[in-house]
């Protein structure tokens, strides 16, 4: 079994390791950007993909993905996970389509509630025990689900019209322009940023670099959140203007 994903602060990382031992020990977890993860697709039967919903959608930079390399999904088979802070509707089915669009079987999919990484919304964020028990929540579910996937039984959540139907009208509709494109509103703030270089070396989309003594932030932006979470110094926000607390999965285990 190889599972596969892309995860910011860990969430979704946590996830699909967490199932895909559960279901194989000898198995496998690779990021989606790793070198080795295109050739271990191409000599698998099917994988698992998991990822966090941004905006009830498929974050872009998996989008592009998906499609860039869609010729090696055809015919394989694959089971989502889709890690949200709270809801997303179809958050699964929106890969879903896309793999099918490459000619892949989707064999199921599954909703997890993990700590919301919006770092930078107070609306947002939970207390630290509240998070850990949907930490240990998701982690029963999972166990749950490989039981049932061992005896044949798949989930299918986030796969009919009815999810497709909540993802449209929960949030889609309404926020579909975030996640159509790359987004350019990642700021640093130069009095906080030691230009460290941490969210450099983290950022999957090569969308920012250091010259001159400043930080560049080139507009190519995924909002993973990723470095937003990861800064010592909180200097970088997006969706809104202050760090109120940073996320990684491991504050939660
Ligand atoms: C920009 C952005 C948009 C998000 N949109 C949603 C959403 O629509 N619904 C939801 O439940 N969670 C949403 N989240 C929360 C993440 O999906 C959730 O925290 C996820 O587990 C992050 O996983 P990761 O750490 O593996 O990337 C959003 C997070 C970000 C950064």
């Amino acid at each position: 079994m190889l599972g596969i994903y892309f995860s910011a602060t860990g969430n979704t990382k946590y996830c699909v390791e967490r199932l895909v031992n559960k279901l194989d020990k000898k198995s496998k977890s690779l990021a989606m950007k790793d070198p080795e993860t295109l050739t271990a697709v191409q000599h698998a039967d099917g994988f698992i993909f998991g990822y966090g919903v941004k905006f009830s959608n498929v974050p872009k930079i998996v989008h592009d993905w998906i499609l860039a390399n869609k010729f090696i999904f055809n015919g394989k088979k694959i089971l989502i996970i889709a890690t949200m802070g709270a809801f997303s509707g179809d958050g699964s089915g929106c890969a879903a389509r896309l793999f099918q669009k490459c000619g892949a079987q989707i064999v199921g999919g599954l909703h997890l509630r993990m700590p919301d990484v919006v770092a930078d919304s107070k609306m947002l964020k939970k207390p630290l025990a509240f998070n850990k028990e949907l930490v240990i929540k998701a982690g029963n579910k999972i166990d749950n689900a490989a039981y049932d996937i061992l005896n044949g039984k798949y989930p299918k959540e986030g796969l009919n019209i009815f999810y497709h139907i909540a993802g449209l009208l929960g949030q889609r509709l309404w926020f579909y322009s975030k996640t159509s494109r790359y987004s350019n509103r990642l700021k640093v703030d130069s009095k906080k940023c030691i230009l460290c270089g941490l969210c450099v070396k983290n950022c999957p989309m090569d969308n920012l670099y250091i010259t001159e003594n400043k930080l560049v932030i080139k507009g190519q932006c995924t909002e993973c959140y990723r470095c937003i979470n990861c800064c010592p110094k909180q200097a970088l926000t997006s969706l809104g203007k202050k760090v109120v607390e940073q996320c990684s999965v491991e504050k939660y285990l």
